[in-house]
């Protein structure tokens, strides 16, 4: 019989408490922003399921191609006793890597952690039944805060796939990267997924999908902010943005007024002005080159030792050795 627990770390005053702040920040500031951890409720969760099936969206199916292809080289690799997954929502290209680390004969444990105990007590009770003697354990955090809570020991592999990565700006990048640093011992991994630098005209589809799904995915903030600080949003008074910035080598995803508009917050006492027209970013999504990859592991105390992509070479994965502490 294997054992499972969920352990609470964040609750949904923590998650109130943080939204609350956000929103205030972002939505006095100029130009405008929010950041995008606020897409994944419920609807927005199933939304994103919904995009990564999508013909234009390549980065899930990619990379579970290439993880598919090296999974074994992980295990043999590492000989990791424990997985540990960042952000894992519903763990599915999880399997390849803890089939893997079974056949290698070194797994014991695995670690989810997610801002969603719904994801993870769904994800748990799968794996459980498809592991018998596999301790699993889920972890409800917020892996840009709360990775001191990340069990100490026993050999362990860390896994952020998804190119998830690329949701943080750089600045906040470095700071996830030397957290994570500090809660390893040398010598274990990182598994990092990065979505790689690209035509745009592959890129900007993919987050601008002719079905309209992206467009409802980053309009569900608006739902999520008007149920939670019970604001006054329209989700029909905006339109969806999608753009590569060529210098920060991100696609940025916007929301756009259609006509001037004054959204009350009456969580927040606020009444938020918008001009016709006027953009607030809700998500960047950072694309990656192997360089920069490696010279951002290596300020964070991590020493790439494989890369491995697809023939088009359109998402990478990033096998990561913690060094000796800078
Ligand atoms: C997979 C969560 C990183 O940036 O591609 C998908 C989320 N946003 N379409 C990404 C997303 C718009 C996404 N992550």
């Amino acid at each position: 019989m294997s054992v499972f627990d969920l352990e609470i770390h964040l609750d949904e005053q923590d998650l109130s408490r943080a939204l609350r702040a956000d929103a205030a920040a972002g939505l006095s500031a100029s130009p405008k922003w929010l950041p995008p951890k606020w897409f994944y409720d419920a609807r927005g969760s199933d939304l994103f399921e919904q995009i990564t099936r999508l013909p234009e969206y390549y980065p899930t199916r990619t990379e579970r191609h290439i993880l598919a292809a090296h999974a074994a080289d992980v295990a043999r690799l590492t000989g990791a006793k424990t997985l540990v997954e960042l952000g894992s929502g519903s763990s599915e290209k999880t399997r390849l890597l803890l089939d893997a680390l079974t056949a290698h004969g070194t797994l014991g444990g695995f670690v989810a952690l997610d801002v969603s105990p719904a994801a993870l007590r769904d994800a748990a009770a799968k794996l459980n039944a498809e592991y018998p003697g596999l301790s699993v354990r889920g972890l409800v955090a917020d892996f840009s805060r709360h990775l001191g809570v990340v069990p100490r020991g026993g050999d362990r592999l860390v896994a952020f796939l998804g190119g998830t990565i690329g949701n943080l700006l750089p600045a906040e990048r470095a700071d996830f990267l030397r957290d994570l640093r500090a809660v390893l011992d040398e010598g274990e991994y990182l598994l990092l997924g990065t979505d790689l630098v690209k035509d745009p005209a592959v890129l900007v589809p993919a987050y601008d999908d002719a079905a309209g799904v992206t467009a409802a995915f980053n309009r569900n903030v608006l739902r999520v902010l008007n149920r939670e600080l019970h604001a006054g949003f329209d989700e029909d008074d905006f339109t969806h943005v999608a753009l590569w910035d060529p210098v920060n080598e991100w696609i940025e995803m916007r929301l756009q007024a259609r006509r001037d508009l004054q959204v009350p917050v009456r969580d927040l006492d606020l009444v938020v002005d918008f001009a016709a027209g006027e953009q607030m970013r809700t998500e960047v999504s950072a694309k990656f080159r192997r360089a920069g990859v490696e010279r951002e592991l290596a300020a964070a105390g991590f020493a790439l030792q494989h890369w491995w992509t697809d023939p088009q070479e359109r998402f990478a994965l990033s096998l990561a050795r913690a060094t000796a502490k800078p």
